[in-house]
């Protein structure tokens, strides 16, 4: 059975968390002399001089009308990044613990694991890019505190059949994240929905790729209460900053622009791999269930320095375990794709 008590370091137990100014009051005030902030205001036409509200209540009030996760079950991050870093630094001891991740996948799992010293069990992926739940049951011990799947994965852009994600969360006493960052072009549900069934999972997900605010730094987590209670305790007290609070507010009201934008790279995903297919140097295209394509060349060095060096960047994967000679296309506006498939007839 999972208990946070058995897997959450001593440390943190123990922590008592950095009390801000405004944490220590409540109630109605009118003169804030509390912070040490500049009273007078900001050198700006808007106001930045109040720190932000610690615990971003404004934004989770929305995001729980959308989600319909309540706020006691959300995290806000400076990007999912930090909610990666945050979940490492909460449960696994440097050089002591470890977690396993299911490569090939989102870079971030292994260098925050580098970062923090914890060791990370590869596990690869089948040759389909699914989950090898046998080599996962095999790595694990009595140290593993976390396993990252990524769903739809980074670079592959397949979902992970939902059915192994739940064998896992129902026999790993440790957190399974589910990193859900391109759910949204995906026909595949989100597993927020099993937050009730299983006290272990935590979701990703960002507002850095469908909702288009990558630079506002905006990454949630949805997990139980007392693992987001824990997540609270440890990251930095205003770690989302005011303005991305104010404008991730704004942009959440504006869902109706972003679906039609996931509406439209989904065409525009299909018209990509339907012409790419034409191309001679492509051998295979990758299903996709997010807003990229891994595309199999038989010369991805080549095509790729072909396309630098006419000022088009896409991502070479090609020395990626299980990606040789793939490159991942990222989805663009309807002009860009267009220009990135005239540029590649060119190639010879
Ligand atoms: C799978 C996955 N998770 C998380 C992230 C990071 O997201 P954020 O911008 O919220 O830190 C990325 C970014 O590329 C990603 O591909």
């Amino acid at each position: 059975m999972f208990n946070i008590n058995n897997i959450l370091r001593e440390n943190i137990k123990r922590l008592v968390p950095y009390s801000s100014a405004r944490d220590e009051y409540q109630g109605e005030a009118s003169v804030f002399l509390d912070a040490n902030e500049n009273a007078f205001g900001s050198p700006l036409n808007q106001q930045f001089n109040r720190y932000p509200d610690p615990l971003q209540y404004e934004v989770k009030k929305r995001l729980t009308e959308i989600k319909g996760v309540p706020p006691r079950n959300i995290f806000l991050g400076n990007g999912s990044d930090e909610a990666i870093d945050i979940l490492f630094r909460s449960f696994c001891n440097p050089g002591v613990d470890n977690v396993i991740i299911v490569p090939p996948t989102y870079g971030m799992y292994q260098v925050s694991a580098n970062i923090n010293d914890v060791e990370a069990r590869k596990v690869l992926l089948t040759e389909d890019y699914q989950l090898n739940l046998e080599g996962i049951a095999e790595a694990i011990d009595e140290h593993t505190k976390l396993i990252f799947i990524c769903s739809p994965n980074n670079p592959t852009g397949n979902s992970i059949n939902r059915e192994d994600v739940e064998t896992l969360l129902a026999n790993f006493n440790g957190l399974v994240i589910v990193d859900e960052a391109y759910i949204n072009f995906s026909r595949q549900k989100t597993f927020i929905q099993e937050l009730t069934e299983y006290a272990n999972l935590v979701v990703l997900q960002t507002l850095s790729k469908a909702w288009g605010l990558a630079g506002l730094r905006v990454g949630m987590a949805f997990a139980s209460e007392e693992i987001i209670e824990v997540m609270n305790k440890v990251k930095p007290p205003y770690n989302v900053n005011e303005a991305s609070q104010q404008l991730a507010l704004e942009a959440l009201n504006n869902i109706d622009q972003v679906n039609g934008w996931i509406r439209e790279t989904l065409l525009q995903r299909d018209r990509l791999v339907l012409e790419l297919k034409n191309l001679e140097f492509v051998l295979d295209i990758y299903p996709s269930d997010a807003n990229f394509i891994l595309v199999k060349t038989t010369d991805a060095n080549g095509i790729y320095n072909f396309l630098v060096n006419k000022g088009i960047i896409i991502r070479n994967r090609s020395k990626v375990e299980l990606c040789e000679g793939c490159l991942r296309i990222t989805v663009g506006t309807p002009d860009e794709n267009t220009i990135l498939l005239q540029t590649l007839q060119n190639f010879k």
